[in-house]
Parts: C-alpha cells; structure tokens; sequence
C-alpha cells in the first residue's frame, strides 16, 4: 500500500479526513511512457586497462617550442619532468591514433571564476575549467566507454590500491615522480593536506560536499611514505571509497603553496585561506593538462599547456596535444550558439530552449560542428528544504514552510500542481522531453520502473492534498493561507530559488511559478547568478530550488553518500543544523539506511534489489518532486581528433572530462590560428603571465 493511502486510511480512521476531500485524490501510477528518442553514436566498449596504463618508454617527446626551454636552460629535459612510469595512453583505444601538437580549444562558459582556491570551495566557473585544472586519485568520466563486468573507476593520480584481506583497509599507491605545473613533486604530503585540513575541517567547504563520511563514517587516513597512503574504515570493503576518490571529491589542491595559508598552520583566517588565489594569480599550481597564464574579468580565460604533464601517448608524446584552452566568459546560452557556428568549439547543448535551432543549424553539411544526442540524463527537480531544525536559519515564515515540506500530503499536492507535459512544451516541442517522476532515470542501471511512483497531474487532487495539509483559502483571495494558529494564517508565501545562468533553469521556475498559483499557492522566485544560488543552496537559504540533479541519479555509484541525507552535509536539500543534528523524517531515515546498505554490500542483486527500495521510497515520499529529463548533445567542432564515439554530455561526469581533452587533437592541415600566447610556457606562480625560451 502506498504511504500516502496509509495515511489518508488512517486519517479517515480517525475521521481526520472528509470523504469527499479523499474522492478527489488522484492515485499514483508509474511513469507515463516518454517518447522514443533514440542516443545517437554507441560507445565501443572496452576493459579498464585496454584505455590506458603506466610504464615507462623508451623515449620521450615534446613539442619542438618547449625543446627551446630546455635549450635556454628554463626547464629540466622531458624524461626528467615526467614520473618514472607515465600514465600511458593506448592508440588502439584512441578512435584517430597518435596526435599532432598545436591548437586550441576554445570553450565558452556562462559561470565565472571566483578563484583558484578549488579545494576550498571557490568556484571557477565551471563549463570545464575546474575539471581541466583538479586531477583527482581516481577517474570516473572516461567510464561511459567501459564494459559493465570491469565497472571501477579508473586509476589516475592514483595507479593502484590493494585491499587488506579483511576489507577493513585500502592502500593506495600514488604515480611516483609525478610534478606539480611549476615543478614541485607531488606526493602525500598534498593528500595530507587535503585530507587533514579540508575533508576534516569543518572551517572549510569544498563546492562538492566532500566531508568524512564520503569516504564512510569513521575513516581514517594514514600516510605510509611519499607515494602511499591507507585508509582504514569501520565497516568491510567499502568500494564506493574508490568512486569518492574522483572528480569532485578528492582532487588535492598544491600544498606548497597552500598550506602556509591555512589557519592551522600558521594562516591568518579562513577567509584569507579560501581567497589567497584570486582569478588574476596567474599561473596556480595545479596537475591539469593546462595552466591559467591570463585572465580578464568578464572577458576570457587562457591557459598554456603543463610542462610538467604526467600523461604521455604510446609512442612517447608528452601530453597534451593541444598547447592552449579558451575560457571565454560569457553565457551559456551563447557556448551553444558559438559552438553550432564555429567560432567556439564544443559545447554540451543542454538547454532545452536552443535544440531545434541547433538542430537545423548543424543538419547543413558545411556546418563546423558535429551535434550528438545522448541518452536522457539531464533531468530537473523541484527541491523542497526538508530541515525542520534550523538549517538556513530560517525566519518564522520560512520555518512554517519548512514544515509544510516535511508534510507528505504537502509534497503530494505540489507533484500534482505540476503539468509535466506543459512544462516540457514551454521549453521545447517536439520527442525531447519526458515527465520525469524524480529520483533514478528510466533507461540507466538501476531504474526500475515498477519501483517508481508518479503523482500525475491533477488539480483538484493537488488542492484535496493541500486541504489534507492543513491549507484552506480563509480570506477568499484565491491563495491558500496558513492555519489559524500559524503566521496569524496568512497567505502561504513561498520562494523558489533558481540559477539566473540558464534560461531553462528560469523558464523551469517560472512554469512552476504559474502552475503552483492554479492551485492555490503563492510563489516568488528568487534567481540567483550560479555562484550565489550555489551559495544559498549550500547555506539552506531556500525553501524550495529548481534544481539540476547531479550524477548520483543516473549512475547510482557515483556520489552515492549524496543519494540521501547520509552526514550532515550530503544532500542538497536536508543538511543538519549548526549543532550538526538531522531531523530525518522517518522515510528519509529509510532512504539513508538503503543507501548505507548499498555501499556496504558486494552482491550485484542485493545492490539491484537496495535501489529499487531507494527508488520506490523516493519517489513515493517525493525527497524531490520531478519535473523533466530530456536528453543532450556534445557539439564540437568538426576538426578535432579522437573524441570518442558515443560520449554522453553527462553521464559519470560531465563532456568535459570524458573525452580525454588532453588526448584530443587537430591533425596538422587543420589547424588554425587561435593561439593568442603562440611559443610560451606558463611562469612562476603569482608571476605576471606566461613566459617565453630564453
Ligand atoms: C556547467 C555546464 C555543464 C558542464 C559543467 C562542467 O554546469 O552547464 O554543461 O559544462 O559546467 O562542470
């Protein structure tokens, strides 16, 4: 029996709830079919170890402008400024083979840089630039291409880990000789660091929460000498931890350079910590493939490729091939339509609102993009805030909507407030968009629809479940009020955060603006440049958000401690208060036990079986009430080399990372001239922009 007829059935024992008023209630059922789609491109699928590898060559190259460095005594020789054993990529696996150095990748981004600091939680603008610049232990993005039998992630600064025989510890054992951009030796020291005064320092907030229970409640890291390290948790073989060592969650910031800065060590404040690195220092530190060497606010980010680059091809290459990135700061909206006509390179075409456009636009056969659908994993969710004790510090009116969201029958009339099939129209018409249900995505590994509630669409029982709420219109204004007792029972208020950024994220608040008030409910939306959202969301500052869900949703083992409330800071929409207690509804506590299960289990079918339980208590309850998922394309220019077939705009990661740009290339009779620092290298940290041989 569904929660929601367990409880009217107990409310109508109790005579609680009007007969009449339970007519109107319109049943769940499971998600209406979504129209065929069909990806676009297959990814070849390959093992782990058939993608790449570490050992040494027998020689190694650069580009000949780099050669001229060494010549002038600037740099060490390549073979010195590489690790023993590189990271190795394999041709075989490379859809064009071997590359040509030269060119640039010219990105447009709607975010903006708030800093180098990433690790202390300062944004820089995301569109890439984050995942370019922070190597993380492990690798997840490249995992589209990978057969489900070998499903782990992909080593990376991280070339091996060995489990102890009773699961209890992991030893990881780091690349050896591997060097920061400005030729400092990365070793433990920066996993110290980043473990001992980020993840268990409360003082500091990484953008992706990543707090000790990501790595499982009660972990401990110790270092055994430079190149390993072992973690040693309280519950057998936790293997999500090697998921929780990638993108996002463990990708250590240069302690040389940060370290003195931290409060613990001798800083002045955290905030001086978290904005020692301003967008104009140039030349941070970092393991990327490319090093920040110019920066002009509003205008263009660029970096000039890491002499110090840890990755090779098969005959030897130092990596990349492409000596230079463009960041142009701009909108989203303009990353698509530069990348459609060609004077951008790539982007994720992910609003909605420039599909058909795009579309026409790259059906031409002269057109300089290539435009590929995806499968469809860019869903939208309404978020109501779950924290009944005080996570925001909410007001009086925003703690009495705080109880509202934790009502069932609240969260029940808001899904049935909402005409997906409307909503979707608004953005775009035509096969694209589906009515998303919330939690998992039908078509990814774990969906099960028969475990996927849906609310549909109906207003009169949206209205019976608002009165079950307790909400009545008493003044005759046509918005429903608060009960008596509550706020002197006036008119239900609510603000609805959205990320001013993007156009389907506005149109999304907007339509759900218009819908609410059909029922009775009165919203304000309250829209937010992304760093700001960013900020209000993580500070509880809302009542609710329309929001872009994260990968959790589509690959379940990805971010996994953030499918539910699991510690205080995991989800997005029920953090503890400042005394760091949960007050979990009962369900959310189910959710959290299922998700802690599944981490805890190794049996394929018991995890199978876990997330169908996630499912149904999830979208039953409504932790997020879903509006639309629909699928994205990858537009990128037409002359870069070896992007990979079948690469999905969001799966694992975003684009960005799981094609490999630092294997990306342009062959030779297709390069142009973008480079705006031709023959530089980037200079000293904090130093005035790149610099040249000699
Ligand atoms: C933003 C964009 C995405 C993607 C990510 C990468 O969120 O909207 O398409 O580029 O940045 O971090």
């Amino acid at each position: 029996m569904r929660t929601h007829t367990r409880a009217l059935l107990a409310a109508l024992l109790l005579g609680t709830a009007p007969v009449a008023l339970w007519a109107q209630m319109v049943e769940p059922t499971t998600p209406p079919p979504a129209p065929e789609f069909a990806a676009q491109g297959q990814p070849v699928f390959v093992n782990r170890d058939e993608i790449y590898s570490y050992r040494a060559l027998p020689e190694y190259h650069e580009p000949e402008f780099v050669t001229k460095f060494v010549e002038a005594g600037q740099l060490p020789p390549v073979a010195e400024r590489l690790p023993t054993e590189p990271l190795v990529y394999s041709a075989a696996n490379m859809p064009d083979g071997v590359g040509a150095y030269g060119d640039v990748m010219r990105h447009v981004i709607g975010g903006r840089p708030e800093g180098w600091n990433y690790t202390a939680g300062q944004s820089q603008g995301w569109g890439g630039i984050d995942i370019g610049l922070s190597e993380c232990l492990t690798r997840t993005g490249p995992l589209f291409q990978v057969n489900p039998e070998d499903l782990q992630p992909l080593p990376n600064l991280a070339k091996s880990w060995e489990w102890s025989e009773d699961g209890m510890s992991l030893t990881v054992n780091l690349i050896e000789g591997a060097k920061w951009s400005d030729g400092d030796p990365f070793d433990t020291k920066d996993i110290a660091f980043y473990w001992n005064d980020v993840v268990l320092d409360p003082e500091v907030t990484p953008l992706n929460p990543a707090s000790q229970e990501t790595f499982g409640q009660g972990t401990t890291l110790e270092v055994i000498d430079d190149h390993s390290f072992r973690f040693v948790f309280t519950t057998p073989f936790p293997e999500q931890v090697l998921y929780s060592l990638a993108y996002g969650t463990f990708c250590p910031g240069p302690s040389h350079v940060l370290e003195p800065l931290h409060p613990a060590h001798g800083g002045e404040s955290y905030d001086a910590f978290k904005n020692a690195f301003p967008p104009d220092y140039l030349n941070f530190p970092v393991m990327g493939a490319w090093v920040p060497v110019e920066y002009r606010a509003d205008d263009i980010v660029v970096m000039r490729r890491n002499p110090y680059y840890w990755k090779v091809d098969e005959e030897g290459n130092q990596l990349p091939y492409l000596d230079e990135m463009h960041y142009r700061l701009s909108t989203w909206a303009d990353r698509d339509v530069q990348a459609v006509a060609g004077t951008g390179d790539f982007s994720n075409l992910e609003q909605a609102e420039n599909f058909v456009e795009s579309l026409r636009r790259a059906a031409d056969e002269n057109a300089p993009a290539r435009l590929q659908f995806g499968p469809r994993i860019i869903g939208y969710s309404l978020y109501p805030n779950l924290s009944g004790n005080g996570w925001g510090e909410p007001d009086e009116r925003a703690q009495a909507v705080r109880e509202l969201n934790r009502n069932e029958h609240f969260r029940m009339g808001i899904s049935q407030a909402i005409d997906r099939q409307r909503l979707g129209e608004s953005l775009v018409k035509g096969p694209f968009i589906a009515q998303y249900a919330g939690g998992l995505y039908p078509g990814t590994a774990y969906y099960d629809e028969a475990s996927t509630v849906f609310y549909p669409y109906s207003l009169d029982s949206a209205k019976a479940h608002f009165a079950e709420a307790g909400l009545e219109d008493t003044d005759g204004n046509g918005f429903l009020n608060f009960p008596e007792g509550t706020l002197g029972g006036q008119d239900v208020q609510i603000t609805l955060l959205v990320n001013g950024d993007y156009q389907t994220d506005r149109n999304l608040g907007e339509g759900v603006v218009a819908m609410l008030e059909e029922a009775g409910i009165q919203v304000a939306l309250n829209t937010l440049a992304g760093n700001d959202r960013d900020a209000a969301r993580d500070a509880g500052q809302y009542d609710w958000m329309v929001y872009r869900n994260g990968p959790e949703l589509i690959t379940v083992v990805q971010g996994t401690t953030q499918l539910a409330p699991t510690g205080p800071a995991t989800s997005w929409n029920h953090h503890a208060n400042e005394a760091g207690e949960l007050d979990l509804l009962p369900w959310e506590q189910e959710m959290v036990d299922t998700v802690n299960a599944f981490i805890a289990s190794r049996d394929p079918t018991e995890r199978t079986e876990l997330m169908k339980q996630y499912q149904r208590v999830f979208t039953e309850n409504l932790y997020h009430v879903g509006l639309v998922a629909y699928p994205g394309a990858l537009v990128i220019n037409k002359r870069f080399a070896n992007i990979p077939e079948g690469a999905p705009i969001f799966q694992f990661n975003w684009a960005e990372d799981s094609i490999m740009r630092e294997r990306v290339f342009v062959p030779a009779d297709q390069q142009q001239d973008y480079e705006l620092h031709p023959d530089t290298l980037p200079g000293a940290p904090g130093g005035d922009g790149p610099v040249t041989a000699g």
